[in-house]
């Protein structure tokens, strides 16, 4: 009976750890896949250089559309930026399951495929979708939208399927497609300030680029950047402290708010832990720790808990999060801390713990009182957020629905 009991139990963690495992896991890994294919090095070579490979492996339900180094070679040789070559090879993946059997009994015989491209936001109006379609004979033809209705393109053959999370397959040649081959801004060209001051972030922005700090962010643009940026009411409220700081204590402020990797969403839920930021200067300095609860990431300095409410951009190698709170470091806002005077009251909150030159009551646990009825304002921010986005994908869904 007890052994029994023990037993289901060990069962039971097991599914469960599996369980676990499994949703954060990845369940294929398409450098590996096509490493048995030599013939296909080229095409693998740049889906790594690209990072398209690591979106591919933390997709489910997805069709990687190969072209053999005969076919890469053509493609090399229109001397393409790697931003420009990201987009044509990622019109090459599909954001659905076609095995062999389903490329040749598509319903109606013709379909149009969501692409990588169209994902990303960077494929313009409704390019980025492939036409796939069963022609004479027992052939496949696949052909961008944006190439004039022509199918260049046809299946040769499958190099190896996974239902349904990842079907690997060879056709003849790359897709031509004006708007994916055309010049595309390096991340680094992307206009930081102006994606974050047009999204509900213009002060931190706008105070960026007064301290200079933006520089920063920018040089790491290239190599990996995260940036949590305080949405305006949050950071407005803040400002009068903001103000008192040193201009050198103002940019490690700023700094806090960025490190200087990039971390997708699905990264920072799995990620939970202590993470450095562009004003980590030694060990242990300007850090904060990453938590997740269940779908809500929050991030814990020693003084504050915000919580990661909207996404302004995530494409590797930046992604630009907003949060609910100003991320307040205990490097700058310690020194403010008196040894409880006596165990004050919570209720006791005095008036002018909002005024700038109030001490900041210190405790780990607790928030400073202006924290958190910003957070309840937050709250009610990010409730007009989830709708917005409904009323957005309703409203999507609609349109989609027309257009096919
Ligand atoms: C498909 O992916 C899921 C989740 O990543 C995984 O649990 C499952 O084992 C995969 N299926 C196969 C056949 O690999
Ligand atoms: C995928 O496979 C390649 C080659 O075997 C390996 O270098 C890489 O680390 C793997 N990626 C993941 C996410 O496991
Ligand atoms: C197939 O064609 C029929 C008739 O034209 C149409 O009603 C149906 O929606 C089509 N199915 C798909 C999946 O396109
Ligand atoms: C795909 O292209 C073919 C040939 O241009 C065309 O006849 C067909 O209607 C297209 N399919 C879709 C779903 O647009
Ligand atoms: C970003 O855009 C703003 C306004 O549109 C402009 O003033 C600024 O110079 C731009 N910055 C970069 C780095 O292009
Ligand atoms: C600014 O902060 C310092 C301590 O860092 C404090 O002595 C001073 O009174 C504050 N001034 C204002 C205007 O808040
Ligand atoms: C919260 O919002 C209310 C109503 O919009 C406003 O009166 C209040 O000042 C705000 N509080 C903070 C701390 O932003």
């Amino acid at each position: 009976m007890q052994l029994s009991r023990s037993l289901t139990g060990a069962i039971f963690l097991t599914f469960a750890l599996g369980l676990l495992l499994s949703s954060t896991t990845n369940a294929h890994n398409i450098t590996k896949i096509l490493a048995k294919h030599p013939e296909f090095s080229t095409f693998n070579h740049y889906l790594t250089i690209t990072h398209l490979a690591d979106e591919i492996n933390r997709r489910e339900t997805i069709t990687v559309c190969a072209v053999d180094n005969a076919g890469m070679s053509d493609l090399l040789s229109k001397h393409l930026t790697v931003y420009a070559m990201k987009n044509v090879l990622s019109l090459h993946i599909l954001l659905d399951y076609f095995g062999a059997k389903k490329l040749h009994q598509i319903t109606n015989g013709t379909a149009l495929a969501a692409t990588m491209f169209q994902a990303t936001g960077a494929a313009p109006g409704s390019t980025g979708f492939v036409n796939v379609t069963d022609l004479k004979g027992g052939k496949v033809g696949f052909g961008a939208e944006d190439n004039d209705g022509k199918l260049d393109a046809t299946f040769v053959k499958s190099l190896q399927e996974i239902p349904y999370n990842i079907s690997v397959i060879q056709i003849s040649k790359i897709l031509p497609s004006p708007e994916a081959e055309a010049p595309t801004p390096a991340p680094n060209e992307l206009n930081l300030t102006s994606i974050m001051s047009k999204k509900g972030c213009k002060v931190f922005s706008d105070m960026l680029i007064a301290t200079g700090a933006i520089d920063t962010f920018y040089d790491n643009a290239d190599g990996g950047l995260t940036v949590f940026c305080p949405l305006d009411s949050v950071i407005t409220d803040f400002a009068p402290k903001y103000k008192n700081l040193t201009a050198e204590k103002k940019v490690s402020l700023l700094l806090y708010h960025g490190i200087p990797v990039y971390e997708s969403m699905p990264m920072l839920k799995s990620n939970n832990g202590l993470m450095n930021t562009l004003a980590t200067d030694g060990a242990n300095k300007y850090d904060f720790t990453v938590q997740n609860d269940g779908e809500v990431v929050t991030l814990k300095t020693k003084i504050v808990t915000a919580r990661i409410v909207g996404t302004l951009i995530d494409e590797q190698p930046l992604a630009v999060y907003t949060i609910n709170k100003v991320l307040l470091p205990r490097e700058l806002f310690k020194a403010a801390l008196t040894p409880a005077p006596a165990p004050a009251p919570e209720a006791e909150a005095p008036k002018d713990a909002d005024s700038p030159t109030a001490p900041e009551p210190f405790a780990p646990d607790s928030e400073p009182e202006d924290q958190t009825a910003s957070d309840q304002n937050g709250s009610v921010r990010s409730k007009g957020g989830i709708l917005v986005a409904v009323v957005l994908s309703v409203w999507l869904g609609a349109f989609m629905s027309v257009v096919f």
